[in-house]
């Protein structure tokens, strides 16, 4: 594959910027460079730089255009494409209503085929290059998904999803078929191309204590595996939790005591955390994914980005579709501002574009290969136009800066905003 030199601003991150202050924490170009070959960025630098330095390599010239990183979608339920956007349900009454009846459908590897293509299809249309998803309880609906990303060569995490009781029958297995379902995909499936497989029990109240024990198990003879489910998302679903497991001291320890616990979990929600359950999240330093189109559409609450990340605690950006209302890391991003207002703290553009890059990466422990623009990345990029329409460019005309740029289209902008897509190093 030969080289590319893909031209326009160009922004990435240098620093954690929840650690340090903003304008310590970022790389960005007016007229910057990005230098691809076989798949992963070779150099950043000025534009004018890298043409002098390479002059016979073929030049794409996204002018004003914004190259970043692509985006990364740390939680998602690529099943529920199809049923986004159900009216009126809180959580459990919302799973059952709407979410099993729809997830029964993807025991059919061809309608499991179908809905991955077009969850990609969607994805990358916003700019998403890596998502991290539940699939079903069907090994099809998980082979569906992984075959699907291979083709496009997307880098993506995918589970099955396991439950064994609280579900219809038809979405049930058993705690030896999920160890066995899931150990025979995770060896299928994990590390081949750009795919990891995330051991995935859905959360407490599916599971018996037998299913969870069993795939901590798994998880113990597979450590490198990323870890996936649900936590504290709702007070009912904490109260109900509670009562099936009266020996718990809290949601996390229903967890922690089959071994579900650990560096490489990724919980989902993480709104109502006890004090304890902040503690030992942070001790093994677990990964907390902030999912707040959900967590507004469903009525779930307020995740506490300001105490959470102040207190140390490794932190990612998700749609979790489709109880998140949206495909768009830009709509994600602009609900955790809004998130954070009504908790008293506004995050800015720079923090928010590093959760939904750098941030998700490092929550799924892929910031060495993934989620920023540096030398040695895969070459996973999303060119961003910052005056994607009226509105957002009549605001941005009047910016001082990259970040005041950049936050009409974090609050306004959709799939419009989204020129062009690159995955490792071939443009999509
Ligand atoms: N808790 C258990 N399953 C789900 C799900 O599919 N979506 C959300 N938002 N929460 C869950
Ligand atoms: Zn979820």
């Amino acid at each position: 594959m030969g080289k590319v030199l893909i031209c326009g601003q160009v922004l990435g991150f240098t620093e954690n910027p929840f650690d340090v202050p903003v304008e310590d924490a970022a790389r960005y170009e007016r007229r910057g460079a990005v230098l691809v070959g076989d798949g992963r960025i070779a150099a950043v630098g000025t534009a004018e730089d890298l043409r002098a330095a390479h002059p016979g390599v073929e030049a794409v010239d996204y002018g004003d255009g914004l190259v970043t990183a692509g985006f990364v979608d740390a939680h998602a339920h690529y099943p529920q494409t199809a049923m986004i956007a159900s009216w009126g349900k809180r959580l459990i009454d919302w799973l059952n209503t709407y979410t099993f009846p729809e997830e029964m459908a993807f025991g059919d590897a061809e309608y499991a085929a179908e809905i991955a293509a077009r969850y990609f299809d969607l994805t990358l249309a916003n700019g998403t290059t890596t998502v991290c998803s539940y699939c079903t309880i069907h090994p099809e609906s998980v082979e569906a998904f992984f075959a699907e990303a291979q083709r496009r060569g997307v880098r993506t995490v995918a589970g099955k999803t396991c439950m064994d009781r609280n579900a219809p029958e038809r979405l049930r297995d058993t705690a030896a078929r999920a160890y066995d379902e899931s150990k025979a995909l995770l060896e299928r499936w994990h590390g081949v191309d750009r795919l990891s497989y995330a051991i995935t029990p859905r959360f407490s109240p599916t599971s018996t204590p037998k299913q969870l024990e069993a795939l901590g198990a798994l998880w113990a003879e597979f450590p490198d595996c990323p870890m996936q489910t649900h936590l504290s998302e709702q007070t009912d679903e904490i109260e109900w939790v509670l009562g099936l497991y009266p020996e718990a001291r809290d949601y996390l320890d229903t967890y922690e005591r089959f071994g579900l616990l650990g560096a490489g979990g990724l919980y989902g929600h993480a709104i109502h955390l006890e004090a304890r359950e902040k503690d030992r999240l942070r001790e093994v330093d677990a990964s907390l994914i902030h999912c707040p189109t959900s967590n507004t559409f469903i009525g779930s609450g307020l995740f506490d980005m300001a105490g959470l990340t102040a207190a140390g605690h490794r932190v990612g950006l998700a749609t979790d579709t489709g109880g998140g209302s949206s495909f768009s890391m830009l709509r994600t991003m602009a609900a955790a501002y809004e998130v954070g207002q009504l908790n008293g703290s506004a995050l800015h553009p720079a923090q928010l574009y590093w959760l939904a890059t750098t941030g998700s990466a490092r929550a799924l422990r892929m910031d060495d290969r993934i989620g920023n623009v540096a030398p040695g990345m895969e070459a996973d990029l999303v060119v961003l136009d910052l005056t994607s329409t009226p509105g957002i460019a009549q605001r941005a005309a009047r910016a001082g800066d990259i970040w005041e740029a950049l936050f009409p289209t974090i609050m306004m902008g959709d799939d419009r905003a989204v020129r062009d897509v690159w995955v490792g190093g071939v443009r999509v």
